[in-house]
């Protein structure tokens, strides 16, 4: 009794403080909400009024990178009047969250220079494109007014195209004809050994009844007497839809054999969706992901940020740090501060003069930049749905396209942006090292041998991106070789003056939320520092 008054008594102080979400999540880490609710590390941003009757002030902070980590700096700080100035090598907001339409330059670090030629309203997500319902981006979203939509991050009528599968003849498959045969046939399998006794070690007889039951319902098999074998169903689609009056439908068909299932591989596909932060739902924002730089640049101050500002070192001095950078005439300017924060990527950080030690530099040299590419194919037809039905969705293939992406929004209108390819590593590296036109070339001759001509006679514009050849980043994101190492440690602390944040800087690494997360807990970091000093 005394307990459960005194629980009671918590949950209401909990809930006068922080709102019904904290409410609701303390309560589901207390085990007392239905499902408990994983929360990001708790955060609290700075308040002007955490100064009151202190006699303390915000301090000035100088933020290296205008990318979502040093935004967010500026943002959370200037909550509580910090002098927060961005300088950032780029003439926008938004470091690799960028968003390509008609219009946008940029010359790559060989020299090429790219002007997409897409038509008003048609966009390219250059770097990040979908948000996961976990992360905090969704919660800056919502903060800043950026409106959401659905990402399709997965679509039972979207295809895999596995070429090299002599199983597959080389012809796409959707999802849902995947699903189904692999599915089925696993299941007739599973059925099969169940009832014949294989499993009885492990499983007793109502265990046996319920298993089978489960695979009857999950892979639309036949029943015992028909040897639970899978011969197909609508689930696999239909190759005449059902329609009116004696139109029962045809279903796709014939139905490969179990060995060419096997054989076609598209089963390891499956795994994809069950990602943490792969799954459906997805969101993107509405008109383009620089939404959020762009937001995020107007809450703190357009006057706040120096683009191209290219940072040259920075160094702790007496009372604070000295920033120094090139302006766009090439001249080297110098300022101070209280407190810098470096929210660059670590393989563009690690140029930087500074006197904060070797050991910093050998840090900032130990993740190892990964190569991502992509381009953006605007098509004057939306064949994709208009032919096949396919309305957004990812495809995976076999080739150095690696994943090609169709548009989660749109729909139904004249004309569309395919992502042609999103690929990484080697594959990312035979498209980064051609010149942009040949980069096209190549991925639409791909592309044709999945969709055939329509991919190259309805192709309208193209541009892409090479993250590796890409001046200010030089990488799409980084690896670690290992984030329990003393480098990983190094740059999670204070150097001095000087603080590093940035999703290279977290454990979700490639993800905005890694950004916004860093960002929170330096900003925590120098808050907690300036009212403690
Ligand atoms: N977060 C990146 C993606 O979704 C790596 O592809």
């Amino acid at each position: 009794m005394a307990a459960e008054t005194s629980r009671r008594g918590f949950l209401r102080s909990v809930g006068v403080a922080g709102g019904a979400g904290v409410l609701y999540s303390t309560m589901g880490a207390m085990g007392l909400a239905p499902v408990p609710v994983a929360e990001a590390v708790p955060y609290r941003a700075p308040s002007s009024s955490d100064f009151h009757l202190t006699g303390r002030g915000g301090k000035k902070v100088l933020i290296l990178g205008a990318g979502i980590a040093g935004l967010t700096t500026a943002y959370e700080l200037g909550k509580a009047g910090y002098d927060c100035r961005i300088l950032d090598a780029k003439d926008r907001p938004g470091g690799r969250n960028w968003t390509a339409r008609g219009g946008t330059v940029e010359t790559d670090l060989d020299g090429a220079t790219q002007r997409a030629r897409f038509s008003s309203g048609q966009y390219m997500n250059c770097g990040p494109g979908r948000l996961p319902q976990s992360h905090v981006t969704l919660d800056y979203c919502r903060e800043l007014g950026v409106a959401l939509e659905a990402f399709v991050n997965a679509n039972a009528d979207a295809y895999i195209y596995h070429g090299n599968s002599a199983a597959l003849a080389g012809k796409p498959m959707r999802w849902r004809t995947a699903k189904a045969d692999v599915y089925g046939y696993i299941s007739e399998l599973l059925a099969k050994a169940t009832d014949q006794g294989a499993l009885d070690a492990a499983l007793t007889k109502d265990d046996k009844d319920r298993l089978i039951a489960f695979l009857q319902s999950f892979g639309a098999i036949k029943g015992k007497a028909e040897g639970f074998a899978y011969t197909g169903s609508s689930r696999r689609g239909y190759s005449v839809e059902p329609g009116a009056a004696h139109e029962k439908g045809t279903v796709l068909g014939p139905v490969p054999s179990m060995s060419d299932v096997l054989a076609s591989g598209v089963g390891q596909r499956f795994a994809f969706e069950f990602g943490y932060d792969q799954a459906m739902m997805m969101f993107q924002p509405v008109g383009g992901m620089d939404a959020i730089p762009k937001a995020l640049e107007r809450a703190v101050g357009r006057d706040r940020i120096t683009y191209n500002a290219w940072a040259t070192g920075v160094s702790n001095v007496p009372g604070g740090v000295e920033v120094s950078w090139k302006d766009n005439r090439g001249r080297e300017r110098f300022e101070r501060a209280d407190f810098c924060v470096v929210a660059t990527p670590p393989q563009i950080a690690a140029r930087l003069r500074h006197n904060l030690g070797d050991n910093v530099t050998t840090a900032l040299k130990t993740p190892v930049p990964v190569s991502a590419g992509k381009i953006g194919l605007e098509y004057k037809r939306r064949w994709w749905e208009l032919d096949d039905h396919m309305y957004g969705g990812v495809v995976p293939t076999d080739t150095d396209l690696a994943n090609m992406w169709f548009p989660s929004a749109g729909y139904q209108s004249a004309r569309g942006m395919v992502i042609g390819y999103y690929n990484t590593g080697s594959n990312s590296e035979a498209y980064a090292k051609l010149a942009p036109d040949a980069r096209a070339a190549r991925a639409v001759d791909r592309g044709v041998k999945i969709f055939g001509d329509r991919y190259r006679s309805e192709l309208a514009a193209s541009f892409s991106v090479a993250w590796t050849r890409t001046a200010g980043f030089e990488g799409a994101w980084v690896g670690w070789p290992n984030q329990d190492g003393p480098e990983y440690a190094l740059l999670n602390q204070p150097q001095g003056a000087v603080y590093f944040a940035g999703d290279w800087l977290s454990h979700t690494i490639a993800w905005q939320h890694g950004a916004f997360t860093s960002a929170r807990k330096v900003v925590t970091e120098i808050h907690q520092r300036v009212m403690a000093a």
